[in-house]
């Protein structure tokens, strides 16, 4: 089975900063979002992400840095036998794991 590979930002201001890597596995057309969804429902219900619409890219509240880069991770299909960098947004006060404060 085709996986993805996310290598994540873990903790908060109280418990520090941490690295986690995830494989997760791949399904058609899913979206970074829906990785980390698997990876809540698989793996560790206590990862931390905001959102909102799930996928209608209206809320604007997914936004992390994919690769380093700002995007939104509801909007950015997972690509199969590849890995991602994911990190909470350097802007924005961090609340935990990829959740950030909205402003
Ligand atoms: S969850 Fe609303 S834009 Fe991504």
């Amino acid at each position: 089975m085709a996986t993805v590979t996310l290598h994540t930002v873990r903790g908060d201001e109280d418990s520090g900063r941490r690295e986690e890597t995830y494989e997760v596995p791949y399904r058609e057309g899913m979206s970074l979002l829906d990785a980390i969804f698997w990876i809540r429902e698989h793996q560790d219900a206590s990862f931390a992400v905001r959102y909102s619409c799930r996928s209608a890219n209206a809320c604007k509240e997914c936004m992390a840095l994919i690769d380093g880069k700002a995007g939104f991770l509801c909007s950015v299909r997972a690509v199969p036998e590849t890995a991602v960098r994911l990190e909470p947004l350097p802007t924005m006060a961090w609340i935990k794991d990829l959740a950030t404060a909205l402003e």
